[in-house]
């Protein structure tokens, strides 16, 4: 076949062009045709240029079979002169819409089958069709864009680390199990029946053993494995930048932290962040957001409305708070300190407008997250404002008080939310504050929501607590994971009340979505002894799983901590995207299948048999 190859890329050419002869060669994106002259846009990574054709007559016979042979997505090569458009042809949407190219030789590298869907700028195929033929959706311009960003971040992140001395170094993929809290991936063993590599769920304990080797500062854009349920910002398979560093405090590493992400945006988006970024402890975000990864592109807190209960007559409230006081007692006695109940409240500008079913539709909302209700009442009249509706009657003779204390104004709505669990109501009311700051389009600069120019809130949440309750095991387990450092004032009595310890955890959240978890690490082989001992790992559990670690902090470990930034997380909210399939190459869809190649799919008899494998069919569609 004549390979016709290019001399320019169909984003290139300028009115100052004009009167070259150029090559390109690209993909059909669309044919017009108008009285015997065909306009093709022709498209390849690079932009969009209008080729033209047909002009010639009965001297370009050949060129027009070519021509109406043409089909969206064909592959072609296009010789021709660059000339002017005429002015009122001229498209200032293109960057190459001053010109267009008078073909001359049009040569066809690859026809095209009938598409199953259009190469839009944006596709609005369904996503399991997109992921089906993502090579031809990765041709949209979206697509495009989107993974250029990803490109680039990742160059950006390189560039940076290296600047301030860390070393890329890889880990590996076949490795013992990683504690992160999902299941594993496992590859089974042929040389060792009955044995599995994991793959990694983060290179987390590599990159400590690094930190033993002397390594000080190391970095890795590192693929992670974890079988969990995917959602929105969830994959099996996804990317983190992998950090860690050697003789560090917790704000070394926060330092590092900000210091990329302002390189990584100014580069990649020229956008110019904070030199530092907002904190809260995990208590304070609690307490105020309900979340530990609040949205701050808005404001609507959560206010205590405990004050104005005692008074009240409403005895549901009464009785939560009289319940939690009860449990926190309780809970005194044995030594440990729980917060007791809760009763919260949201002022709602202006919503006094609610209907009944939009203020049960929000009540839903805050029962999945295990409320037991929501009341709610409105602020009502112009000089005077008054409380009405709902649980209005319940605080009749504290109206006045109320509405100073929670700052509310005439036309809001007051949405309250008790339990005897303080977390409940917090989290509760927390996830009526996101839906509500969604469904009012009170994010500024909400780029889902249609804002131009985005808005990137970074906040880190600091001091969250080393350990968590397990109910359903009824069992202390890591927050984060088992090599968090107990912060130091906690160390005397850390197996007294493990759930008042705080570790030197952090976490970085943008606009609302876990960015980065990291900490700083035990590196005392005794300390991490009684860590493991809380959450119920023996001696000889903990030696079979983390031996490898435990001993080599045996040899002069340094003290180091580190944290992980979601690559896939971060481009996400980078494009103004709600999923990081959008910014992936190659995901998985929410059944964790790929729709492409249809993995996972069955193997050969005889390549379970080398694995010394039986496959035990569940009686169960497990997806369920
Ligand atoms: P963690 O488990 O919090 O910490 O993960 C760190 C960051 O990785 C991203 N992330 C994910 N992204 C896409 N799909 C997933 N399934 C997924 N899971 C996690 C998030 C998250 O904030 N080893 C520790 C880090 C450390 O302590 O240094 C770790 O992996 O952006």
């Amino acid at each position: 076949m004549e390979v016709m190859k290019r001399t320019t890329t169909c984003g290139d050419l300028r009115r100052s062009d004009a009167g070259k002869t150029v090559v390109l060669n690209g993909w059909v994106h669309r044919k017009r045709d108008h009285g015997g002259i065909s306009f093709i846009n022709l498209r390849d990574r690079y932009g969009i240029t209008q080729v033209v054709a047909g002009e010639e007559g009965a001297a370009g016979a050949d060129l027009a079979a070519v021509v109406a042979e043409l089909r969206n997505e064909f592959c072609v090569a296009v010789e021709g002169l660059v000339r002017p458009r005429p002015c009122d042809m001229v498209n200032p949407a293109m960057a190459t819409g001053e010109i267009e190219v008078a073909a001359s030789r049009l040569v066809i590298l690859n026809r095209s089958e009938a598409l199953p869907f259009q190469v839009d700028e944006e596709s609005d195929a369904r996503e399991d069709l997109r992921l089906r033929y993502r090579y031809l959706d990765l041709r949209s311009a979206g697509m495009q864009k989107r993974i250029r960003l990803r490109s680039e971040t990742a160059f950006a992140v390189r560039e940076w680390m290296t600047s301030q001395g860390f070393y890329e170094i890889e880990t590996p993929t076949f490795i013992k199990s990683t504690p992160e809290g999902a299941r594993d991936y496992l590859v089974p063993s042929r040389l060792y029946p009955g044995k599995f590599y994991a793959l990694p769920q983060s290179p987390q304990l590599y990159k400590q053993l690094l930190m033993a080797s002397g390594f000080d500062k190391y970095f890795q854009i590192a693929r992670c494995y974890r079988d969990e349920d995917a959602r929105g910002d969830r994959q099996p398979e996804f990317t983190q930048i992998d950090i860690e560093m050697s003789f560090v405090s917790r704000d070394d590493v926060l330092a590092v932290t900000e210091g990329l992400m302002g390189h990584v945006f100014r580069k990649t988006l020229g956008v110019e962040l904070p030199a530092h970024f907002r904190r809260l402890s995990y208590e304070e975000a609690m307490e105020r957001y309900g979340s530990d990864k609040p949205d701050l592109r808005f404001g609507l807190e959560l206010k205590d409305f405990a004050p104005y209960v005692a008074e009240g007559g409403f005895q549901a409230f009464k009785d939560a708070l009289a319940a939690g006081e009860a449990d926190r007692k309780a809970a005194a006695a044995k030594g440990v300190a729980i917060p007791g109940g809760g009763v919260k409240a949201l002022v709602v500008p202006g919503a006094a407008s609610y209907s009944r079913k939009q203020i049960e539709e929000l009540e839903a909302h805050a029962k999945i997250y295990k409320a037991r209700g929501l009341a709610w009442m409105k602020v009502a009249g112009a000089d005077m404002p008054a409380l009405e509706g709902g649980a209005a009657k319940f605080f009749a003779p504290q109206a006045a008080r109320i509405i100073e204390g929670l700052e509310a104004k005439s036309g809001d709505l007051i949405l309250i939310l008790g339990d005897s669990k303080r977390r409940i109501a917090n989290i509760a009311l927390g996830a009526v504050r996101s839906k509500l700051g969604r469904d009012l389009g009170l994010i500024q600069g909400d780029t889902a929501g249609g804002s131009e120019s985005p808005r990137f809130e970074f906040l880190w949440i600091v001091d969250f607590p080393l350990f968590e309750f397990n109910e359903e095991e009824n069992r202390w387990e890591a927050a984060h994971h088992l090599f968090s450092y107990p912060q130091e004032q906690y160390h005397a009595a850390l197996e007294q009340d493990p759930g008042a310890v705080k570790g030197d955890l952090y976490d970085l959240v943008l606009n609302g979505c876990e960015l980065a978890s990291g900490s700083i690490r035990i590196h005392d082989p005794a300390l991490q002894k009684r860590v493991f001992n809380i959450a119920g790992i023996g001696p000889e559990e903990g030696e079979k799983k983390f031996g490898f670690l435990t001993e080599a902090f045996k040899y002069g470990a340094p003290p180091h901590g580190g944290i992980a930034p979601g690559l896939d997380r971060l481009v996400m909210l980078m494009a103004g995207e709600t999923s990081i399939k959008e910014v992936i190459a190659f995901p998985k869809n929410s059944f964790a299948v790929s729709p492409m190649d249809d993995s996972p799919s069955e193997v050969e008899p005889k390549q379970l048999e080398e694995l010394h494998l039986r496959v035990i069919p569940p009686s169960k569609d497990l997806r369920e």
